[in-house]
């Protein structure tokens, strides 16, 4: 696959196949992944790469707090709720994925199952749970440098033929996934991943979200014109 291709073609996946993914091909997209560029090369990025009996504590952990009204405890801020252009956009993909699933806006019930999907880290056979070291949490450039390998991660599993999505759904019980997942206390929670083979018979696959211009998001300066 060229580049174009893969910066193309990928999207979130929330719907895979139930098949293994090897542990070498993993090693081989994290590999390519920390190519990425990080502040000073600190590199402060961490993958705990998860599967089988643990993944599914850990589905099964966050779903039953979630449901049982445990407020979320993910190690990241999250600002304030989405208003304006931002919270249009937001709506936006909701409608795409709600309407290429068929979920009507009054039907509470597939609504709810959707974000149970969520929870359980989309069925997927392998999750990723990005974490990065304590001792830099005061910097901005930490969360950046893990954005930063999170994108090259999703598109170098794209280019082999893997999907993934990432989410902030899968961790939003963080004691759970620290303890299934085995973390240290002195490493922060920042992300998670959910990787596997997509299937092409879930309808949300194929959802395109869309994106802002150019013109609307650059601004150029000296150019002449
Ligand atoms: C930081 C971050 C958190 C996300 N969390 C979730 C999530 O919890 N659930 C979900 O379904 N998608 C989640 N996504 C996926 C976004 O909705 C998706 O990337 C965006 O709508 C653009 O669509 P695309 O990835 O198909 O291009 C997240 C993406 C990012 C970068």
């Amino acid at each position: 696959m060229d580049f174009d291709d893969v910066i193309l073609g990928r999207r979130s996946i929330r719907g895979y196949k139930p098949d293994p993914v090897p542990r070498a091909l993993i090693e081989e997209i994290l590999t390519l992944a920390m190519r990425a560029p990080s502040s000073m090369n600190t590199q402060p990025w961490n993958f705990y790469v998860i599967t089988g009996e643990p993944l599914d504590r850990i589905r099964k952990g966050n779903t039953e707090r979630n449901l049982a009204g445990v407020p979320h405890s993910r190690e990241f801020r999250t600002g304030e709720a989405f208003a304006g252009v931002h919270r249009e956009r937001q709506i936006g993909v909701a409608k795409q994925l709600f309407g290429a699933m068929g979920i009507a806006r009054e039907d509470t019930a597939a609504r709810q199952d959707w974000v149970l999907r969520g929870f359980r880290q989309f069925d997927a056979p392998v999750c990723i749970i990005v974490t990065y070291d304590k001792v830099l949490a005061g910097s901005d450039d930490t969360p950046f440098d893990c954005g930063a390998v999170t994108n090259c991660l999703v598109n170098a599993a794209w280019s082999r033929g893997l999907g993934c999505v990432i989410n902030s759904q899968g961790i939003m019980q963080s004691p759970v996934v620290r303890e299934h997942a085995q973390i240290p206390d002195d490493q922060v929670i920042m992300k998670s991943i959910a990787l596997g083979w997509p299937d092409d018979s879930f309808p949300a696959n194929a959802v395109v979200s869309e994106r802002k211009s150019v013109a609307e998001a650059a601004v150029f300066r000296g150019f002449g014109d």
